[in-house]
């Protein structure tokens, strides 16, 4: 049977995002009492890394090490990938040694070629075009907090970039609201990521977004890979830094999140990252659980 994949949030279904979600928390319950089920024992993962990375590294690693395995990293400078070597027949060679492999890559194509030439699972562990890892953990962050985020609005404010367009297939899969607000000239391809019905809108105000929301979200403004455009970019993105003024449109106990690393100052004030309804680093912390109960559920299948 071939394996499963996650490339996209599209590649598992509403009751299986809501079985991952369950699982990711209960791991953490686990966890909190020092007990780590051996999920992982004797498998390896290997992880590509085209570009940088703290969380998405760390947590996977972790996550292997807690549950028994192991985990390899691999950078372009190191393999053989940095010399040419096909990615499809990496790919094949990983699988005859690997349980998993992860990848964090530039060209989503390269995340799409691993898959369709590896015998194991892949994992997207961020392209230029979507970053689902992460997506899944701030859902579970979001249920932790709040309960189900079906039916809830989310505001999405700044750039369109990989984690807006992972926000629109989320809101398709989970069944929320998405309100973007994004210069005009970042505006994400909103129907290249729709499916059927979609509550997905895009406004270029802020505040007109950011109106009756139980969740706003926001993203650096020059991610891995843009950082020649940068002046430009940070000078379009002005007007849409989340600030206190901002957030006060929201619901009062609206939940603030960003997947870091942040700039206080730029993308968010330090006054709405470091206040009581920021979940930064829970969201952070959750990438651990979700990875887990992810992996789990891909070697499964
Ligand atoms: N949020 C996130 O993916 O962080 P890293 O780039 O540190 O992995
Ligand atoms: N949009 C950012 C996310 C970093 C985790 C980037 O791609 O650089």
């Amino acid at each position: 049977m071939a394996s499963r994949h996650f490339l996209s949030f599209f590649d598992l279904t509403r009751a299986e995002a809501a079985e991952v979600l369950a699982r990711a928390s209960e791991l953490k319950r686990l966890r909190a009492q020092n007990i780590l089920p051996l999920l992982f024992e004797r498998k390896v993962l290997a992880m590509i890394f085209e570009k940088s990375s703290t969380r998405t590294r760390v947590s996977f690693e972790s996550a292997m090490i807690e549950g028994g395995g192991g985990a390899i990293f691999l950078s372009l400078q190191d393999s053989q990938l940095g010399r040419g070597e096909p990615i499809g027949d990496t790919a094949r060679v990983l699988s005859e040694m690997c349980d998993a492999i992860i990848a964090r890559t530039y060209a989503h194509s390269t995340v799409e070629e691993l898959a369709a030439q590896a015998s194991v699972p892949v994992i997207n562990a961020l392209t230029d075009r979507l970053h689902p890892c992460q997506v899944l953990a701030d859902l579970q962050t979001y249920q932790e907090h709040r309960g189900g985020i079906a039916g809830r609005k989310v505001a999405w404010i700044g750039d369109g970039n990989n984690m807006c367009n992972t926000y629109i297939e989320a809101a398709q899969v989970c069944d929320f609201e998405l309100a973007i607000s994004t210069p005009p000239e970042f505006v994400p391809p909103i129907q290249d990521f729709v499916r059927g019905d979609a509550n997905v809108s895009w406004n270029r105000d802020p505040q007109s977004a950011v109106t009756g929301a139980d969740l706003v979200v926001t993203d650096v403004w020059v991610s891995m890979g843009q950082e020649a455009s940068a002046d430009h970019r940070r000078a379009l993105l002005n007007p849409y830094q989340v600030d206190s003024a901002l957030m006060s449109h929201a619901k009062t106990d609206a939940l603030f999140m960003h997947c870091l690393p942040a700039h206080r100052g730029e993308e968010v004030t330090a006054e709405v990252i470091d206040h009581v309804n920021s979940v930064v680093w829970d969201e952070a912390g959750n990438r651990l659980h979700a990875q887990k109960a992810l992996l789990e559920f891909l070697l499964r299948s």
